[in-house]
């Protein structure tokens, strides 16, 4: 089963980077497959360590998917990257088999450490439709603006009804972003 998270990895100049990727959680280890194009494929393989990090706050999805930002963090203990503040959970891994043959590469990482920071609040609908929403911001250029904007307006229902103040604010944010790529 893949479960969405935000990976910090950090680069040769210890520069922090936070990207929502999908990972895999296996029996400790974990599968991280980042597209070539991204920091997060650069940074692993130039350290070989990223912290995958758990959490409900569906707005670091929305923000991380679109742009760069640095989030509130604090070092790893057992690796070289950072961890979420705002994290629920968190494992530090550590890259032992890197396979970069296609345009998704593989990184098997083994869990080097797990932290618990705080509770996990629960599923909730409009989080779950932000995260829907961010991966559709990612994509744009293959599914295109108009098509992602009528998902976009059944997916603003659900964050309307069941979201906060946050939620429709992410909701918002992806929505300026999408409009904005217009041709
Ligand atoms: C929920 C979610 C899951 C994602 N999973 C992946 C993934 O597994 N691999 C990937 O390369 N990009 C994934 N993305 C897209 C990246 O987050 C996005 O392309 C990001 O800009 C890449 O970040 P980076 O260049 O900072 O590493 C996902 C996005 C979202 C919202």
């Amino acid at each position: 089963m893949i479960i969405e998270t935000i990976v910090t990895t950090v680069n040769q100049r210890g520069e922090a980077n936070f990207a929502p990727m999908g990972v895999t959680l296996g029996d400790g280890e974990m599968l991280i497959r980042p597209y070539m194009d991204s920091a997060t494929y650069r940074n692993l393989l130039a350290t070989g360590a990223a912290v995958v990090n758990v959490t409900d706050n569906a707005r670091l999805f929305a923000e991380g998917a679109i742009s760069s930002p640095q989030f509130p963090a604090f070092p790893a203990d057992m690796v070289r990257g950072l961890v979420l503040k705002d994290a629920c959970s968190y494992y530090e891994c550590s890259v032992i088999e890197a396979d970069a043959a296609s345009e998704r590469a593989n990184f098997r990482c083994r869990i080097v450490k797990k932290g618990i920071l705080r509770e996990f609040i629960g599923f909730n609908r409009a989080k779950n439709a932000i995260i829907e929403a961010a991966i559709l911001a990612t994509r744009v250029r293959f599914i295109g603006v108009e098509n992602i904007l009528q998902e976009y307006r059944r997916l603003s229902e659900i964050v309307k009804k069941t979201g906060g103040e946050e939620e429709i604010r992410a909701m918002q944010y992806l929505q300026d972003y999408v409009e904005r790529q217009r041709p």
